[in-house]
């Protein structure tokens, strides 16, 4: 019975529109982007290197490399002597290095290469360039709050600009790995909890920095990372296990990296987590069915730092020859760091336990896309110490920071009105660990860049109002330790004042890798400062640094006006002043729900209805629900708010039915009742109300942002296809099933906005 209700709902989908996305030209376009040739040269080189030469372009290691501002984030590696790196360069045994200093470096290392090395093959010299290299713009969630992928392109090719003037062939970005539990410290590096948002921004980081030819010395290669199901390390402990069904994996955290590759990503790393038992390193399923198989991947695959090695600890290799065997067998074109394809593939291949022909294959891949960088035509066509000064941090890169800076602000809150703040006869108290000082604006993950090349907090503020000596700044509180007598210190300043900014959050390095934490919220010794400054009574705005969503409590939660400003980066000081004062009216919307408390997490927005949903209003017992708390977010994800005042009104559909091979128009009017000029992000969310798989309570399909003067109206329309409520059946194929949808076109994931339904018919 079930049975014959499936196939024909499966038979459905076969006929429907998501056959034709698939057949579609649009589509076919994206995947010529991906396409790798490989010139005859390569096969010429390879039919003369000895084993171990192969292996060695198969081998990557950090920089050895001492002269320089890079900023060391992974343990310490094997290659710490420099002219050890460049000898072992020479001799054939590095395919090139990452995260090293700049153009000199790269220059001395790949004239040894050119001159002294039996084959004469080009370095590829890598970073991890995530968001940006000298200019740094926000991290790469808090851009994600623009809910604006273009920005995120450009701002990724701004990147490539100033990265592959300084040598720079290969990033290891974008990180597109979906993250659904802010304990989990990554959540910073990606596209947030959201499989459309995130992919959307994938595919634009990607082609940001690849531009449309990888020769060009004003783009680089792209990597798609962690590949894959990175994010949903169980309990957010970074490292940690992944164990799903295919449907979900294929579903949600799958989409991204996906979306990375059609885009025409060439590189992929491997991650660190098991997937379902098998490290993803060590995974032929993943690297080489799913990817190459099922997807059509043509380019290469990097382990992550040690990640072959680290298949020992982890219980799935014997040792590191059994491990390199594993990776490499599995897919892992790439070792980075061990050292353990160069040190054991060539035993591997002369007893048989790896196949020469598979060698050659992963060589040909690499030294492939070393020829579609451009590297055999000139090795030194990134490098040029000029260029790299040239087009470092040039007034139009800073502008653009600038622009994203202010987009990834989002207002959480704002009682009264308070916000904009006038820019004259107010006395301001700019209080908190936050207040001043460039230390800690450009945030987690940067190589490159220089915090005192960045405007902090004080300084934005003073430079955006009338008198700067209404200004005062008390630090108030360290960012983890009280400061002696510091609160008192605040108290004073807010009572001298008429208005409190508290800039209050995390610090740089509470996020990132290996950042996972018990306790998303505002740390304690800042927590007390918010609540003795808040007990003064003057009005506060809390400017929140931060690297995740968090749990707000007491005072902070309570202040009449909230800003989510991330890590701005470069333009922190200069785009939050932008936003207080209202030279620019707030835009962004949330990537990732802010919990009411830390115990929920995971809580992400498309979550099951559960047998028992607790209504709306009061909490009933034995409903879903975690004692005393919604089962709700406290700031939902697609929450923002804008100065102006948005109401939504009079959702209309093009009709009541959706036949199999057709489509419906969903549109809304949106109208700005206030005073100032608003740019509104509309969403449309669909939930499908019965279906042979239990379906989430929303799923984003669409957004929109639209720019509303004041009284200004206008209708926001959507179409919707049958693609657009496929999801993987009971037997992991995409599936639509005929039945009742709602839809929603609203503000943010969990408000009202307007609804209506409609029904698919077979
Ligand atoms: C991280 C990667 C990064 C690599 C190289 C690893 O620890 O997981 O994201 O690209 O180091 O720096």
């Amino acid at each position: 019975m079930l049975d014959t209700r499936i196939s024909r709902r499966a038979a459905l989908m076969g006929a429907g529109a998501v056959a034709a996305w698939l057949a579609s030209p649009a589509r076919a376009l994206l995947a010529a982007a991906g396409k790798v040739e490989t010139p005859a040269l390569v096969n010429d080189l390879i039919r003369r290197m000895t084993l171990e030469e192969k292996a060695g372009q198969l081998q990557l290691m950090a920089s050895a490399w001492g002269g320089g501002a890079a900023l060391s984030l992974n343990p310490p590696g094997n290659g710490s002597d420099f002219q050890q790196q460049v000898k072992d360069s020479a001799e054939g045994r590095l395919t090139g290095v990452f995260n090293g200093n700049g153009a000199r470096m790269a220059r001395i290392m790949q004239s040894a290469v050119m001159t002294g090395s039996r084959m004469k093959i080009p370095l590829i010299f890598a970073a991890d360039i995530i968001h940006g290299h000298r200019t740094i713009f926000p991290v790469p969630l808090a851009e994600v709050a623009s809910f604006e992928p273009e920005l995120a392109r450009r701002t990724a090719e701004a990147a490539a600009f100033e990265a592959s003037g300084a040598g720079i062939d290969w990033t290891f970005s974008p990180m597109v790995d979906v993250a659904r539990d802010q304990r989990w410290g990554r959540g910073v590096e990606g596209g947030g909890e959201d499989p459309l948002l995130g992919s959307l921004f994938a595919a634009a980081r990607v082609r940001g920095f690849q531009g449309t030819d990888l020769r060009s010395n004003e783009h680089m290669l792209a990597c798609i990372k962690h590949f894959a199901a990175y994010g949903a390390a169980e309990s957010g402990l970074d490292y940690n296990a992944v164990d799903m069904s295919m449907r979900r994996l294929r579903e949600v955290y799958l989409q991204p990296y996906k979306a990375g590759f059609d885009a025409g990503a060439l590189s992929a790393m491997a991650s660190f987590n098991e997937i379902n038992g098998v490290p993803s390193t060590g995974n032929h399923w993943l690297m080489t069915e799913l990817l190459r198989g099922e997807w059509g991947f043509q380019g290469f695959v990097v382990s992550d730092y040690t990640g072959d090695e680290e298949m020992i600890a982890a219980g799935y290799a014997k040792d590191g020859r059994d491990a390199a065997r594993l990776a490499f067998l599995a897919g892992v074109d790439m070792s980075m760091q061990s050292g353990l394809y160069r040190d054991h593939l060539p035993g591997l291949v002369r007893s048989g336990a790896v196949p020469e022909a598979q060698l050659d294959q992963s060589v040909r891949r690499v030294l492939a896309l070393k020829a579609m960088l451009g590297l055999f035509d000139d090795p030194f066509r990134r490098i040029d110490e000029k260029r790299e000064q040239a087009r470092s941090m040039l007034p139009a890169t800073r502008a653009l920071a600038r622009e994203a800076a202010r987009k990834s602000i989002v207002l959480l809150k704002n009682e009264g009105d308070l916000l904009p703040l006038p820019r004259s006869k107010r006395r301001i108290a700019v209080i908190g660990p936050f207040a001043a000082g460039t230390a800690r604006n450009i945030g987690p993950w940067v190589v490159y860049g220089d915090n005192g090349r960045s405007v902090d907090l004080a300084t934005g503020i003073r430079a955006a109002v009338e008198n700067p000596g209404s200004v005062t700044v008390t630090e108030g509180s360290n960012v983890e330790d009280p400061v002696p007598g510091g609160i008192e210190q605040a108290v004073a300043a807010a009572r001298q004042a008429d208005i409190v900014i508290l800039a209050i959050g995390e610090d740089a390095g509470m996020s990132g890798e290996a950042q996972s934490r018990t306790e998303i919220v505002v740390p304690e010794p800042q927590q007390a400062l918010a609540e003795a400054v808040a007990a003064v009574g003057k009005p506060m705005v809390v400017v929140l640094r931060h690297g995740r969503a968090l749990a707000l409590e007491g005072a902070v939660a309570d202040a009449p006006a909230i800003l989510a400003t991330w890590f701005l980066g470069t333009e922190t000081g200069t785009a939050i002043a932008d936003v207080l004062f209202g030279a620019y009216g707030p835009s962004g919307r949330l990537p990732a729900s802010f919990p009411w408390k830390p115990g929920q997490e995971p809580y992400y927005y498309a979550h099951k209805p559960t047998g028992r949903p607790n209504p709306p209003g009061e909490l009933q017992s034995y409903k879903t629900h975690f004692h005393g708390i919604p089962n709700s977010a406290r700031y939902p994800f697609g929450h923002g708010l804008t100065y102006g005042k948005i109401e939504y009104s009079g959702l209309a559909l093009s009709s009541p039915t959706m036949a199999a091979n057709g489509s419906i128009q969903v549109s809304a009017t949106i109208t700005n009742r206030g005073s100032r000029a608003a740019e509104e992000v509309a969403q449309l969310y669909i939930h499908d109300r019965v279906a042979s798989i239990t379906r989430p309570v929303r799923e984003l399909k669409a957004f929109r942002k639209i720019a509303l003067a004041p009284g200004q109206s206008q209708t926001v329309s959507f179409t919707l296809t049958p693609a657009d409520l496929a999801f993987y059946g009971l037997r992991d194929r995409p599936t639509v099933e005929p039945g009742a949808f709602d839809v929603w076109i609203a503000p943010s994931a969990e408000s009202d906005g307007v609804h209506g339904s409609f029904d698919l018919i077979a």
